[in-house]
């Protein structure tokens, strides 16, 4: 039987995870975190200045350390970094106390919500969309995973948060 106390929301970069997670704190009354800003508060940096200073693979393990972390929570949405759960240790550490939905979306969709945006280093390429395409096909078979896969193609974060209430209020029920 599982213990689910909390909301997790996984999925690519662009896939709405911050505004969906937001939303979905507000309806449920749950408090609302973010792996990566709390990585900022905790290291004082942003994400592109560890990526450029201290490389990705310290960034991974503050990941992981955060997610470590997260599971003695109750009652919060927790939206996570697009690649955390690469590493299949988050992925089992989140289930352990959360429902983990999946924010599903086309890497065509996906590059269309990111590209004038500049704060990711992993796009600061010449080839972004092939570096989106790159990156998808490793984690879709990850992302997979999740309890829950929900595709915000075409769909708003209002007309997504619908159905990422509906599908934790059916697992708490199950849960109990
Ligand atoms: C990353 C996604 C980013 C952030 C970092 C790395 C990734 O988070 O954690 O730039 O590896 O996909 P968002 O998914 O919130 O953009």
């Amino acid at each position: 039987m599982r213990n689910i106390q909390n909301l997790a929301l996984v999925g690519f970069m662009g896939t709405g995870k911050s505004s969906v997670g937001r939303l979905a704190a507000g309806l449920l009354q749950f408090e609302f975190v973010d792996t990566d800003e709390l990585i900022e508060s905790q290291s004082g940096l942003s994400i592109a200045e560890i990526f450029k200073n201290q490389g990705e693979a310290t960034f991974r393990q503050l990941e992981q350390q955060v997610v470590q972390n997260l599971s003695a929570r109750q009652k919060t949405v927790i939206a996570t970094g697009g690649g955390l759960i690469a590493a299949p240790a988050n992925l089992a550490g989140l289930k352990t106390h959360a429902l983990v939905v999946c924010l599903w979306a086309s890497p065509e969709i996906i590059w269309e919500r990111v590209r004038g945006q500049t704060h990711r280093p992993l796009l600061q390429t010449a080839d972004p969309l092939g570096k989106i395409r790159e990156l998808f096909d490793l984690r879709d078979p990850l992302y997979r995973q999740a309890d829950v896969l929900i595709s915000t193609d075409h769909r708003s974060p209002r007309e997504v948060v619908q159905q990422v209430i509906h599908q934790f209020h059916l697992a708490q029920k199950q849960s109990q």
